[in-house]
């Protein structure tokens, strides 16, 4: 069944994860067609391998040469797929890039996903790590997703409730981890769109602009200005975005926190916590802009780790590893990477 399926030997990962990493796969495919999974499912070698998916490789840290199969999802479409009273669905194949899916949405005059421009990565990784973006997230307006198991060779459909999605987690993260394979996601986008102007930056940026009854095109311009500022353009400068999460403490510990450094940003949760600002943190150690050999935190926001150029993934681990270290020893405050860490 292999012989069927192009798979090549130790091939560079470096165009295929946004850190500009040179890793080699043992064994690489590149997905174009549903039926290629179920042909590694039937080789009983293939089906063995270790298993690293990648979509748009731009929530991926790698820190050494994968061992097994790396299976590159590069399924390509996007459709209207039918509507009820108060909503439009729209669906996209996984390979698809989420800003150009975003973008086409807009276009055919379907509001809801602006706030979520410009975020690298594919449709099929999107509900992963459930992205999220200027007071909006996936799980707003996710629908359904088909994936194909590799543990039993069959599709599956999963409602938004068998996500289980958080903040930046779902259940893609935990028991489907590296045997599901997403193959299209399905969007409910609402007939009746409200801008979505929660996000005090996102206002701001607007109202600069002398607009004070977006349309969600403007929204969506907003909200690409805002990144571009901000965040380094993976394409230029190797990155995978916000490197942490946004830690959540209790109560307690931001009252204390608080008392001692009266400009945190912190933000409460429906839960009685308090979520903080990660890249405040890391500034307030010194890291913001810092960089060891070609490996650093970005200049403009310290939530991001940055390959400036030949730093290898341990090299980049090493910075990260030394930020989580500083941010417990001086707020006593544990930080959880965002990517997954191969
Ligand atoms: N801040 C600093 N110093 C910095 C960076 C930020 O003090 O170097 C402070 C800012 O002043 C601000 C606060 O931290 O008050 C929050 O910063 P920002 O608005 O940039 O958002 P964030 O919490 O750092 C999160 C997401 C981003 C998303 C933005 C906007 C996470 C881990 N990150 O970042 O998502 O774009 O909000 O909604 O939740 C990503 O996940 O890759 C990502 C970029």
């Amino acid at each position: 069944m292999a012989s069927q399926l192009d798979i090549q030997p130790d091939c560079s990962l470096r165009a295929l994860n946004t850190f500009g990493i040179d890793a080699k796969a043992a064994h690489y495919l590149e997905v174009s067609d549903v039926g290629q999974l179920h042909a590694v499912y039937l080789d009983p070698s293939l089906r063995a391998m270790p298993r690293l998916i990648i979509g748009g490789g731009s929530n991926l840290l790698l820190t050494k040469d994968f061992p097994g199969l790396v299976l590159h999802i590069a399924t390509l479409g996007m459709a209207v797929t039918g509507e009820d009273e108060q909503h439009v669905f729209v669906a996209a194949k996984a390979g698809e890039n989420w800003h150009r899916f975003v973008q086409w949405t807009l276009a055919q005059g379907f509001p809801g996903l602006e706030n979520l421009s410009l975020i690298p990565g594919s449709v099929g990784a999107s509900p992963i790590q459930n992205i999220g973006a200027y007071g909006s997230e996936l799980a707003d307006y996710f629908h359904a997703c088909d994936l194909f198991d590799l543990r039993t060779g069959e599709i599956q459909s999963l409602t938004k409730q068998d996500c289980r999605f958080a903040y930046r987690d779902s259940v893609f993260k935990h028991e489907l981890r590296d045997c599901a394979v997403i193959i299209n996601v399905t969007f409910a986008l609402p007939k009746r769109w409200q801008a979505n102007l929660r996000y005090s930056e996102l206002a701001n940026e607007l109202s600069t602009r002398g607009i004070h009854a977006p349309t969600a095109s403007d929204i969506s311009q907003a909200v690409i200005a805002i990144r571009t500022r901000k965040l380094p353009d993976p394409a230029k400068i190797g990155n995978a975005g916000s490197f942490f999460k946004n830690p959540v403490v209790t109560a307690e510990q931001r009252d204390a926190l608080l008392a001692q450094y009266p400009s945190l940003v912190s933000y409460p949760q429906a839960n009685g916590g308090f979520k903080l600002a990660a890249g405040w943190l890391i500034e307030h150690c010194g890291w913001r802009g810092k960089t060891i050999g070609a490996a650093g935190i970005h200049s403009q926001h310290a939530l991001v780790l940055v390959n400036h150029g030949g730093a290898s993934g341990a090299d980049l681990l090493r910075v990260a590893n030394q930020v989580r270290d500083d941010v417990l020893m001086k707020f006593g405050v544990v930080l959880e990477a965002e990517p997954l860490i191969v």
